[in-house]
């Protein structure tokens, strides 16, 4: 088998549509010699519908990363289809409407809570459930959206994107020893579910469109899927704690 990931094992989370930067991770994947098994929420019969249009069949196990039993469960779900993971992907992110869209000052606790668990605790737990199946050389790779910055409408969803961006820097400390690493994909804004369910997502779509340096295209999740399969393979031995912008170079200037 030859490619990027020739012989790895994968866990990849977040496939809800084929506009999912998790389908594009998956496709990638299985295009450059991985084995893919996937994790569906919420509506598994669409998930299993979507997973059919992969190269390649991948088996989809469902979980809830807010269900203690569905975390608890993973690794021996997991095992039915490979006998251990190279590496664990994490697209995953959830917040509530009064914690979007300019309600920053008036969104309560428990909606907050339920983001953060979602979009945040939810990274080191699947981390946690994955790894008696890991072993050195394995990688954790998740997707964020710059938290360096307060954005208009991202409120706690930039909250809970901060705490993401930290929880990887401690799972790379913590997990350092036992040879795995964790880094994280800033993507600039693409046409998802997770995206349309922002209210003036369309602001992030102007911004970046009109000022990138590479330009952005809103629906081109390739660029962030080819990041996340770099971070996940062998080039990148020596990396972990980090965060590669994938975002046209918009980070980069100013506004
Ligand atoms: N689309 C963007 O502009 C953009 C930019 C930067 C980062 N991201 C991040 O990329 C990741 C993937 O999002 P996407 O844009 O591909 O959207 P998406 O809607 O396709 O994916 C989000 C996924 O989160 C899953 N999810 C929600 N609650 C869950 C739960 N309780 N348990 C398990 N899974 C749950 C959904 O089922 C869905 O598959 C997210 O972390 C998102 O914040 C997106």
């Amino acid at each position: 088998m030859s490619g990027l990931l020739a012989g790895k094992r994968l866990l990849v989370t977040g496939v809800i549509t084929d506009a999912s930067i998790a389908f594009s991770v998956a496709k990638l994947a299985q295009e450059n010699g991985a084995q893919v098994v996937l994790t569906g929420y919420g509506r598994l019969s669409l998930v299993e519908r979507i997973a059919k249009r992969l190269p390649e069949p991948a088996p989809v196990i469902e979980l809830d990363v807010t269900n203690a039993e569905h975390l608890a469960g993973l690794a021996d779900k997991v095992r039915e289809h490979v006998d251990g993971l190279d590496g664990v992907v994490h697209s995953i992110g959830f917040a509530p409407q009064s914690c979007l869209g300019g309600g920053f000052l008036d969104a309560p606790w428990s909606d907050v809570a339920t983001a953060l668990q979602v979009s945040t605790y939810s990274y080191t737990s699947l981390a946690m459930a994955s790894l008696p199946l890991m072993s050195p050389g394995g990688a954790v790779v998740g997707l964020t959206f710059d938290a360096t910055k307060a954005w208009p409408v991202y409120d706690w969803m930039g909250v809970a994107k901060a705490g993401l961006e930290s929880a990887s820097r401690y799972l790379a400390l913590h997990l350092g020893k036992q040879g795995i690493r964790s880094n994280l994909v800033a993507a600039g804004p693409l046409r998802t579910i997770a995206a349309k369910s922002i209210p003036g997502f369309d602001q992030f779509e102007d911004a970046w469109t009109q000022r990138a340096p590479l330009g952005w295209n809103l629906t081109d999740q390739e660029p962030a899927a080819r990041a996340c399969l770099a971070l996940l393979s062998d080039w990148f031995p020596a990396t972990t704690g980090e965060i590669v912008h994938v975002d046209g170079g918009y980070h980069a200037i100013g506004a």
